[in-house]
């Protein structure tokens, strides 16, 4: 996995997350695991705060933490006794199967999963979008799907500037955005390649490398629309609290190994000029405007990697609109890309478990 890049070390403040003395991740062998390890361990979270705990496979190994590493345990009921703060970072039936016994016994839970997203009960946040949601400090927050973070996070400052009437996207995933098995299929198919053999799809229905397909999640024979596509809409409606938001997804898998990609088409409410658009995103922290028309540099999976901002370019009105200059226009176009893995989700569940410790009075 060294093909995979983690966010520099910043340093991090002396005691982070003090209201909440112990943190288990549970997950910790899979990428957003890790990632969320490599994000306690840049906040100088001490180790012995930290547990890392994962299925019976992996129980008795280590994971990496800073520079040191610590053990993994099994991520059972016992093991999770004395935690007060659960980042799950595995698959809904474990988030399912842990959360009801985290939350009788009062530990705060951010679930990376899907299993409560929709479930009208839990917050679904993105603390720089809705993190108001987060003021009644509940217990179980719900981590929104990685498309969704990266969506909004780009396109919240002209919602709240201009309104937002309608969105069309494309999206380009990773194949990390499939986990471990996703990574490990892309990076078997480029060996195999390499030496003039073929390598079968497993983690995927088609091969990954040199190819572009369909989402993997099931495509609803009714609507049409695969998983992540349905996700994207439901989700997006959810945060932005707008039912009758118009989201236009497609969503694909590409041969990138991290980092999802999006082409966005943004109708606004009221029209803006290109350069208030531009001046908001700029403005807004998070993001980071990549546009360079000059030198064509512009967003990319590769320049978002191990990053903590949603890149943002390729601005511009939609040439739909007939707009010409700086004129005033109700739709636009950008490129956005940004670390699914991080902003997508560890990151944004640490966020989350951030604001929840200064509500507890611990920042
Ligand atoms: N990948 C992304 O871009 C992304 C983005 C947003 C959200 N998510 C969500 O985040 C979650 C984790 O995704 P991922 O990509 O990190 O997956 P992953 O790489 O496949 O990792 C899965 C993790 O879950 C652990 N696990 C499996 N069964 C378990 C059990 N019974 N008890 C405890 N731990 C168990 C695995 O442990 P072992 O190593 O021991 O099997 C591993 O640590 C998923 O819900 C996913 O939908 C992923």
């Amino acid at each position: 996995m060294r093909e995979l890049r983690t966010g520099a070390a910043d340093g991090g403040a002396a005691r982070a997350l003090p209201s909440f003395e112990r943190i288990a991740v549970v997950g910790a062998t899979g990428l957003v695991g890790r990632e969320a390890l490599t994000l306690l361990a840049e906040r100088s979270v001490e180790p012995e705060r930290v547990s890392a705990l994962a299925s019976e496979r992996s129980g008795g190994g280590k994971a990496a933490y800073g520079g040191a590493s610590i053990p993994v345990g099994v991520a059972t009921e016992r093991a999770l006794r004395g935690v007060d703060l659960a980042l799950l970072c595995a698959d809904s039936s474990v988030a399912r199967a842990l959360t009801p016994g985290l939350l009788a016994r009062g530990v705060t839970v951010i679930d990376n999963s899907a299993a409560h997203r929709m479930d009208p009960s839990v917050p679904l946040v993105v603390p720089s979008v809705n993190g108001e949601a987060l003021d009644g400090r509940p217990l179980l927050v719900a981590n929104p799907n990685c498309s969704t973070i990266i969506l909004l996070s780009a396109l919240d400052p002209l919602r709240r500037a201009f309104g937002v009437e309608a969105v069309d996207v494309a999206t380009y995933q990773a194949a990390s955005g499939a986990g471990a098995r996703g990574v490990e299929e892309l990076l078997r198919q480029a060996r195999a390649f390499a030496a003039g053999a073929d390598a079968a799809p497993e983690a995927f229905p088609e091969p990954c490398l040199f190819n572009v397909f369909c989402h993997e999640s099931a495509v609803d024979p009714d609507t049409g629309l695969n998983g992540e596509e349905a996700k994207i809409i439901a989700e997006s409606r959810r945060i932005w609290l707008d039912r009758a938001l118009a989201v236009s997804p497609t969503c694909v898998r590409t041969p990138t190994l991290r980092a999802h990609a999006q082409a966005v088409r943004v109708r606004l409410m009221r029209p803006a000029t290109e350069r208030e658009v531009r001046e908001r995103i700029a403005l807004t922290p998070g993001l980071l405007v990549v546009d360079d028309r000059g030198r064509g540099r512009f967003p990319t999976p590769l320049r978002a990697s191990g990053r903590d901002e949603v890149l943002v370019g390729r601005i511009r009105p939609d040439p739909a609109t007939g707009c010409a200059g700086d004129e005033r226009c109700k739709a636009f176009q950008m490129f956005v890309c940004a670390d699914q893995l991080r902003v997508g989700a560890a990151l944004n569940a640490l966020r989350i478990a951030e604001r929840l410790d200064a509500l507890r009075g611990g920042g």
